[in-house]
């Protein structure tokens, strides 16, 4: 905020009065308010004694309002020093007031400063011949056609030195000018023309609802594989029930090294209580293929899979999985065994189709938290 004073005493007229047209035009404004708040048209009336005085306000003018609306002279200084839409010294005829802020900064608004620089000098100097003075001002509010000048009343846009340069020698000679944007667009429209509005997608419907209907489907895509795994393990069990109940005898252990059952009995299972000879069946016909260790000693990053945490990585090593390409080629049926064992997080695999998202990972998909990642594979 520049520092606003007024001007020296120099050039200061001895004194003003309203001229005829423009003692119409305060009464006017007056009449707008009840009797006893005339103080509430200060505003018009030091506007109107600013174009009297030829763009600036002389401390004569700002008193003459004083006495008009019968208020106290510091009350009019304090409005006419507090907004800069008041001149408080001398201007050009042609009062510059370019913007500097951030959107015109960025579009070339120091160019056009050091036009005004090297044609007019410093801001608030009026140049010799009257014609020309400037001031560097925040946002004039039309930011879409940066970089711009107010010239008295008009906008110019969308300037350029060159442009710029030539607007001034029009009014230095008095040629009309063209006001508003000065590089062929109309008003604030596109720039290489209305584009925006040919966009198809924005007026014909096709992108309502797009982002709800893909959770939709996912949600549905969860339910169907819920579904399949509770239908897979209840057709387990009525084979297991039509075949006659197993012996049960105690196996020799797999002499399969890599293949081989986890060491860890299930979480949640008691030691004692043995389960129904046709529950068992059922239960080995929907167990997966485990591992007692990693390959090669490497697991994959169970963690990868969403919804799969440190805890839950734990517990799926410890019963034997370690690898994205075990989960990838389980049925539905192995999923919800493996469903049931995950004790305190049941429902997690089938909710989360482990098997679908194992399947990306297997194929080497990352996360997007993990792109850049060596695969573990
Ligand atoms: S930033 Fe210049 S008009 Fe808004």
């Amino acid at each position: 905020m520049s520092v606003r004073r007024l001007a020296p005493d120099a050039l200061q007229p001895a004194s003003f009065a309203f001229d005829e047209p423009n003692r119409a035009f305060v009464a006017a404004q007056i009449a707008k308010y009840p009797p006893g708040r005339q103080a509430s048209a200060v505003i018009p009336l030091l506007w109107q004694a600013q174009k009297q005085a030829g763009g600036w306000l002389p401390r004569a003018a700002i008193e003459h309002v004083a006495e008009v609306l019968d208020m106290p002279k510091i009350r009019v200084m304090e409005v006419a020093t507090f907004y800069t839409m008041f001149n408080l010294e001398p201007v050009g005829q042609h009062f510059i007031q370019l913007c500097g802020t951030v959107p015109c900064h960025c579009m070339g608004a120091e160019d056009l400063k050091a036009v005004l620089k090297t044609r007019i000098g410093e801001e608030r100097q009026v140049s010799a011949d009257g014609k020309f003075s400037w001031l560097e001002v925040e946002c004039l509010g039309a930011c879409t056609n940066a970089p711009m000048v107010q010239i008295n009343d008009d906008y110019f846009e969308d300037l350029t030195p060159e442009t710029f340069g030539r607007l001034l020698d029009d009014l230095a000679a008095g040629r009309p000018v063209k006001v508003g944007p000065q590089n062929g667009r109309a008003k604030s429209e596109p720039l290489g023309g209305p584009k925006t509005l040919l966009e198809p997608g924005l007026y014909d419907g096709s992108a309502v609802g797009a982002w709800t209907a893909a959770f939709d489907e996912r949600i549905a895509a969860q339910k169907a594989a819920k579904e399949a795994a509770a239908r897979a393990a209840a057709e387990a069990a009525q084979v297991a029930a039509a075949q006659p109940a197993p012996v049960p005898a105690p196996k020799p252990a797999e002499p399969k090294p890599a293949e081989s059952k986890p060491a860890e009995s299930r979480a949640g299972q008691s030691k004692s209580a043995a389960p129904a000879p046709a529950a068992a069946a059922a239960d080995d016909a929907a167990k997966p293929a485990l591992l007692s260790a990693a390959r090669d000693g490497r697991p994959d990053d169970l963690k990868l899979i969403w919804g799969v945490g440190p805890k839950l990585e734990t517990m799926l090593h410890r019963m034997g999985v370690f690898h994205f390409d075990q989960i990838a080629g389980w049925s539905a049926a192995n999923l919800a065994w493996v469903d049931q064992n995950l004790e305190g997080f049941r429902g997690r695999a089938v909710r989360d189709d482990w098997i679908g998202q194992a399947k990306k990972l297997a194929a080497g998909w990352r996360p997007e938290s993990a792109v850049g990642e060596k695969p573990t594979k």
